[in-house]
């Protein structure tokens, strides 16, 4: 008899992912078997852990802070989002080789593909607030649905600057006070940084300027409706928030290490928004 397939989230600490509660809802949705777990890797042990793992008993994984440097490093492969990123987060054996992919870019265009009918309909101009890995990857993506240029807005100019240079001349650095002469081209406006996130500082923008024709995504989801999103909504802007990106993010994954495709569901969503409040 073949083991059910098992796989994981590496991180450390690895406890405040969501991930187990998303893939355990798919596996008893879908009725397969096989299980999710966290597995806590000490930053010293990742390389090692990563070396092992076509050995281990793990059919994949997902990875996140602060592994994600070192996993790019490990895959024999990756796909066309981890190198054009630079980043991965989903990890699976193929012929019992390590291939790595970045969902991220993916799962943020399925959220809005989803969410908010013909969001790219138009593009032009966007602004993406912060540089992080989930700046990379959302730059990435709004650049693959023809919006240029990205104006990419963060406290310390070093970062913007290196994701200019991933991407060229359509993504273009600025700085916080920029931001209000950037938001009257804006088509998109999307907060990748912790601000408004709970226990964080809040994120103070005046929408004003923004077209009516622009989308806000935000892609913090604790808590679920952010201040950026009530005041965009206030003044009847369309808006996305950042659950959806979470869930649909997970999707390829699953697929690779269970054999099925999931979908992203109200019921999945309901299951993970209590996950969240409850702690
Ligand atoms: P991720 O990988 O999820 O994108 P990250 O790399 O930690 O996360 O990035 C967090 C982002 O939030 C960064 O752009 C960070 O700005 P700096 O690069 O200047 O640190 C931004 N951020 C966090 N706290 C902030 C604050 N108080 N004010 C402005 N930006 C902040």
């Amino acid at each position: 008899m073949t083991e059910a397939p098992l796989a994981c989230v590496v991180g450390w600490p690895a406890k405040h992912s969501r991930s187990p509660v998303i893939h355990r809802f798919w596996l008893k949705d879908l009725g397969l078997a096989g299980d999710y777990v966290l597995q806590p890797v000490e930053p010293d042990r990742a390389a090692a852990f990563f070396a092992g793992f076509a050995g281990g008993r793990y059919v994949g994984c997902n990875v996140t802070v602060p592994h994600k440097e070192v996993a790019f490093a490990a895959v024999a492969k990756r796909d066309a989002a981890a190198e054009a990123t630079g980043a991965l987060n989903t990890i699976w054996l193929e012929d019992g080789r390590l291939t790595g992919a970045n969902t991220d870019p993916a799962g943020f265009l399925a959220n809005l593909d989803e969410t908010v009918p013909a969001w790219d309909a138009d593009p032009g101009p966007a602004i993406v607030l912060g540089a992080g890995g989930a700046a990379r990857a959302i730059v990435w993506a709004l650049l693959s649905r023809r919006f240029a240029p990205v104006h990419v807005v963060n406290r310390t100019p070093q970062r913007p600057k290196a994701l200019a240079r991933l991407f060229g001349d359509k993504a273009m650095p600025a700085a916080w006070a920029d931001v209000p002469r950037l938001l009257g081209q804006a088509r998109m406006l999307v907060n990748t940084t912790t601000l408004g996130m709970a226990g964080q500082p809040p994120l103070k923008i005046d929408l004003t300027p923004l077209p009516e024709n622009a989308v806000v995504n935000d892609i913090v989801y604790v808590p679920m409706e952010t201040e950026l999103l009530a005041s965009a909504a206030g003044r009847g802007l369309r808006t996305a928030g950042g659950l959806g990106m979470l869930l649909h993010q997970a999707v390829p994954g699953f697929e690779r290490w269970f054999g099925k495709r999931p979908t992203v569901t109200p019921a999945l969503r309901a299951a993970v928004t209590r996950a969240i409040e409850e702690g």
